[in-house]
């Protein structure tokens, strides 16, 4: 039978909302409710240009199986701290036969001084033999599309023949492949082109190179890249870059977080072993517990910043790591200085600089334009107290050879005041609900605020509606406070939902080999990014606030307020909103929602828009008017002023 009570009560508002307005009629109801009073007047500030932007770092496979849109696990046959075959395969048809296994005694490079060794003990041109890859779970192959791959090759003898290169699907045995000319007994790059034609959409494919001879053939650097975004070379996945576009991120800061630090000294993010060609990348080891490719090196990460117009925000490694190795301020920490210095100049310099003219090299002979550079990560977990006076030697440093970088301190200091501090909070919802006037009466005359990190972390593997409530009254608190808080970036951004993805709990995004989605906060932050004005102006809650947070703000260029409204409460929130010291106010507006029924209600990869952001008309909007928010509810609201 049809129970009517679920119903009912989901809808309890409207219909309280309704009947009120029947019985007390329009101007009544609008009396007997909480007023926001909004200053369209003179503003109280100027909003940060910059408030929302990306934090970054290899974790919960965000590069190599994620961003990075490399299709290969293990190219380099390093796997987590040891040489492996992992993720590798003996492939063997009909009666062929293969084995593999790491040779460290010869590889393509000085850095990749490895290979594996395929020995064929049988095969033939009809059944052959080699070695197969199941990629970052799976590899995803989609209809009409060209897959381009390189690997390095020698063979034991040059009649070892052509190498096939196939993508496989894994049930019907089928898929396209290509030939690549005979190997000889020297160590060569080989490039291939796959074009998958009508092989249907699926991530169940493996990537295969085989030979129809005995011998011994052996293999580095093994690389497949599908389409990338913005048709980059070494670049990345199209869905995940969209996705980051849409959030219109105003900075991108990298390498870490953790990952900037290393598990120890020598495991630090360290540039020059990330640029150049790939071949000369080592690889090392990532404290989130698997090995970096480094695909995703340091011009990467700019180009990143490039193709979503967004302004890098450097992170230096400083001289800690995260098992607590520090190195002393003075001439101990000097070669670290200089490695920063050196790595500005990379990003920055002209190409008669030693590090720009390589940066040219490298395929980029454009500087870069750089305002941020943050020196180290969460430096107060360094108990030594060495921080103080190692923020101190490169802020000298840096601000000597470019005076007008502003530098961020991690951690608070004293010998050298930072132009910026960078500031993470990863809490509950209430926390956040509690504190979201957290920067309200923060000191005006101080360092600026970046709030590099920070999430509402309940859910997993990606957060929760409650999340997305905490997370949008923490963004209404930085908003109202953006002329101090100049930036903050959620963290993390990325997470591989696969079994084994995931190190952190709580990122923004979900993907696997073939789709990604976004959690109910990444809406929220979209939301908010989309709708920021130039402009904070005075809002006033004259009533409970209980669970309700707000800000607005406006675009001085053509009056345009945004109004974000959260209401985290289980009931409507009927509000009066006033607008105050408006020449003219447009009778309809724009409603931007984001609701769910319940706080655990979320998004996942089987259900990607379950919970999306729903736009409409807003009418009568004047200078006086009533407006509910519904339950579980987070609101932008557009309205055109003069
Ligand atoms: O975002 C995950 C981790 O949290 C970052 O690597 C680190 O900076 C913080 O502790």
């Amino acid at each position: 039978m049809f129970d009517a009570w679920p119903c009912l009560k989901a809808y309890r508002w409207m219909i309280l909302s309704f009947l009120g307005t029947l019985l007390l009629g329009a101007n009544a109801f609008a009396q007997a409710n909480p007023t926001l009073s909004i200053d369209l007047g003179a503003p109280k500030a100027e909003s940060s240009p910059m408030l929302y932007g990306l934090m970054t770092e290899e974790i919960n496979y965000s590069y190599d199986g994620g961003l990075y849109a490399e299709l290969v696990r293990n190219r380099t046959f390093k796997d987590g701290r040891r040489n492996s075959t992992a993720h590798w395969f003996p492939y063997e048809r009909g009666g062929a036969q293969a084995s593999m296994k790491v040779d460290t005694s010869t590889g393509p490079s000085a850095a990749l001084p490895l290979s594996v060794a395929v020995t064929i003990a049988n095969a033939t041109k009809a059944n052959p033999a080699g070695i197969s890859n199941e990629g970052y779970w799976g590899i995803a192959v989609r209809p009409h599309t060209v897959y381009r791959g390189s690997f390095y090759a020698k063979a034991s003898s040059p009649e070892m023949g052509p190498v096939t290169v196939a993508l496989i699907n894994n049930d019907s045995a089928q898929g396209p492949h290509a030939t690549v000319s005979a190997l000889t007994t020297e160590w060569k790059r080989y490039e291939f082109t796959l074009t998958s034609g009508d092989a249907p959409i699926s991530s169940d494919n493996r990537l295969v190179l085989s030979l129809g001879k005995p011998g011994t053939v052996w293999f580095s650097l093994v690389s497949l890249f599908p389409p990338t975004y913005h048709n980059r070379k070494n670049g990345n996945r199209i869905d995940i870059m969209e996705k980051l576009a849409a959030m219109r991120p105003e900075f991108l800061r990298f390498p870490g977080g953790n990952y900037l630090e290393g598990s120890s000294i020598d495991q630090r993010f360290q540039w020059k072993k990330t640029i150049g060609p790939l071949v000369d990348r080592p690889t090392h080891m990532s404290p989130w517990g698997y090995r970096s490719s480094d695909g995703l090196g340091l011009l990467e990460f700019l180009e990143w910043c490039e193709d979503l117009k967004m302004q890098p925000l450097l992170a230096v490694y400083a001289g800690y790591s995260l098992n607590h190795q520090h190195v002393d301020p003075g001439p101990a920490l000097e070669p670290y200085v200089n490695d920063a210095l050196e790595e500005i100049e990379y990003v920055t310099g002209s190409t008669s600089t030693k590090w720009g003219a390589e940066r040219a090299k490298d395929g980029h002979p454009a500087p870069f334009k750089l305002t941020y550079v943050e020196v180290g990560n969460e430096d107060e977990f360094d108990r030594s107290g060495s921080y103080d006076g190692r923020f101190a030697q490169f802020y000298n440093a840096i601000k000597a050879k470019y005076p007008d970088l502003q530098v961020i301190a991690t951690a608070p200091v004293k010998t050298v005041q930072p132009d910026v501090i960078d500031e993470h909070f990863y809490r509950s919802a209430a926390e956040f609900f509690a504190d979201s006037g957290h920067y309200d009466s923060a000191d005006r005359h101080g360092p600026k605020i970046f709030v590099g990190e920070w999430a509402t972390r309940e859910g997993s593997p990606t957060p929760n509606f409650d999340s997305a409530l905490g997370d949008a009254a923490w963004m209404t608190g930085l908003e109202r406070n953006s002329d101090i808080v100049i930036m903050a970036s959620y963290a993390p951004l990325f997470v591989n939902v696969n079994p084994g993805g995931m190190q952190w709990e709580s990122d923004l995004m979900g993907y696997n080999a073939l789709s990604i989605y976004g959690s109910p906060s990444y809406y929220a932050q979209v939301m908010f990014s989309n709708h920021r004005g130039d402009q904070i102006l005075n809002a006033k809650l004259d009533g409970p606030a209980d669970k309700f947070f707000y800000s607005v703000t406006r675009d001085s260029k053509n009056g345009r307020v945004y109004l974000k409204l959260v209401n985290a409460t289980s009931d409507p929130r009927p509000l009066t909103i006033r607008l105050d010291g408006g020449k003219s106010i447009s009778g309809s507006g724009r409603l931007i929602q984001l609701s769910a029924r319940t706080t655990a209600a979320t998004n996942s990869i089987l259900e990607p828009t379950k919970i999306v952001p729903v736009d409409s008309t807003l009418k009568n909007v004047s200078a006086r008017f009533s407006h509910t928010i519904p339950p579980y509810c987070i609101q932008v609201l557009e309205l055109e002023t003069h």
